[in-house]
């Protein structure tokens, strides 16, 4: 609206006659007076309707969370009455007149202490109401602030954005792929991403060479309080490139979130460590180590690379789907070290060799993997055969990358950070799901929108299920 102030600016309005649109936040009723907290995107500021006030009438129907468009006056509260710490302490809204825009039924919780303490499920179903809370508004709010902030670094360093497809082909990333019924291909499915990987490695082939994407993400996994059926990865890959190199940028570009969107935090260890997965197996007996030396400053950020992971695994007894003895520990497209390349060749000493897989762990967490890929067609085609993959196999569900590389493909790697675990990480949050505006539960449902959901009979005729 045209003359509407902001509750952020009204400190700077003192004795000005002003419009504000809000919610009320909070009404306390006192007979001949009404006092008001409003709430508007921005803040928040008290307000009073005096007594004699043609407003009181009005006042009376208000209730917590009606929308409002107040004409009031700005007074600056009496010293004794300042409150110098908080937004608009120093000013109170004497409330003129009152338009009411919507009203509102009482909300199945209150929003006026730590939302954390809800029933979880209340808040999921009511998500659009727990925005309003203070907690979840500060987690969107700084993950838009982030988001930005990585943006603009990365577009300094050159870096295209890039979004890839959603309905795409199965991607081998070690969890299951949700799928799609084709309506006109019948018995046909499309595949949700679990990550960008083969898109990211076709644009390094396309000779883009430096390439970044908030990803959404698919994995149709059990969920953990770090674990989400559909996330947010920050991809990024880049051409002509090493470990050192990517890990480089990624290192500055943490450091730098840290400084400029998280300033309180204090990172333990710059340049960041780095230890080995067999040390941190040995060590600490899994391989993402919480290395903080005070595990209760909830400032202290410990940063850690973990690399040298085994290329290949046993395959696990009870999975009937992989044909072979081996499998990949993290995903079929990296490069084994250049010590470890004789072996890869001749097949040998599988279970020792090493990969260009390198984790990025913060305080015990796995926020982000990447590596270094193998960029000729025929060491990809190896790692297939060494996990017991036949030539249709390979075929049928690589060919269209190992064709590409073909064509040129440059030497190339990256690494993608689960985004949203920084973020639950820097927010000081118990699990992911606080920081994603619109969560599923721990056990995938969207309360809100109730998915997933049921389908009319004629659409899965439609879709010949
Ligand atoms: P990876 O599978 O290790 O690598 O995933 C990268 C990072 O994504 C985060 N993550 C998740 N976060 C929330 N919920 C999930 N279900 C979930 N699964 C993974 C983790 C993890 O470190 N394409 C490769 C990256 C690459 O090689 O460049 C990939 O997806 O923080």
């Amino acid at each position: 609206m045209q003359n509407r102030v902001n509750i952020e600016n009204l400190s700077k309005k003192k004795n000005e006659t002003v419009i504000i649109n809000a919610w009320i936040h909070s009404r306390r009723d006192q007979g001949k007076m009404i006092f008001l907290d409003f709430r508007d995107g921005t803040g928040l500021v008290q307000g009073v309707i005096l007594p004699g006030s043609k407003a009181l009438e009005l006042g009376k129907i208000l209730r917590e969370e009606f929308v409002v468009e107040i004409e009031g006056k700005i007074n600056a509260r009496p010293e004794k009455n300042i409150k110098k710490d908080i937004l608009n302490g120093d000013i109170e809204i004497e409330v003129l007149s009152v338009k009411i825009l919507n009203e509102s039924k009482a909300l199945p919780f209150n929003l006026f202490y730590d939302t954390i303490k809800v029933d979880e499920l209340l808040r999921l179903k009511y998500r659009y109401l727990d925005m309003r809370s203070k907690r979840l508004r500060k987690n969107i709010i700084n993950r838009s602030k982030t988001q930005n902030f990585i943006r603009n670094f990365l577009h300094n360093e050159n870096y295209l954005e890039v979004e890839t497809p959603i309905l795409s082909a199965p991607t081998p990333e070690g969890a299951r792929s949700f799928v799609v019924p084709s309506r006109v291909y019948k018995n046909k499915f499309y595949s949700l991403p679990q990550s960008p990987q083969q898109y990211k490695q076709f644009l390094m082939i396309g000779g883009l060479e430096k390439y970044f994407q908030f990803a959404k993400c698919m994995r149709d996994e059990d969920g953990r309080g770090d674990r989400q059926p559909e996330f947010t990865q920050l991809d990024m890959e880049m051409s002509f490139a090493d470990e050192e190199d990517v890990m480089k940028l990624n290192e500055k570009l943490l450091i730098e979130i840290v400084k400029n969107c998280y300033p309180e935090k204090r990172i333990q260890q710059i340049p960041f460590p780095k230890m080995t997965y067999k040390e941190a197996m040995e060590k600490y007996g899994n391989d993402r180590p919480d290395i903080r030396e005070d595990k209760n400053d909830p400032n202290l950020l410990a940063f850690l690379w973990v690399v040298d992971f085994p290329m290949f695994e046993k395959v696990d007894i009870n999975d009937n789907e992989s044909p072979g003895e081996w499998t990949f520990t993290h995903n079929p497209f990296s490069k084994p070290k250049n010590e470890y390349l004789e072996d890869f060749n001749d097949k040998k000493n599988i279970d020792k060799i090493l990969s260009t897989q390198y984790d990025i762990v913060l305080n015990g967490f796995e926020i982000g993997g990447g590596s270094i890929r193998n960029h000729k067609s025929e060491m990809l085609k190896k790692t297939f055969k060494i996990m017991g993959y036949n030539n249709d196999i390979i075929k049928n569900n690589f060919g269209h990358l190992l064709e590409a590389m073909e064509f040129g493909a440059p030497p190339h790697g990256g690494i993608a950070w689960g985004f949203d675990r920084l973020l639950m990480i820097m927010e000081g949050e118990p699990n992911i799901r606080e920081v994603i505006p619109f969560s599923k539960t721990s056990d995938g449902k969207d309360l809100l929108m109730k998915a997933p959901g049921n389908i009319s009979k004629s659409q899965k005729k439609e879709l010949g299920l």
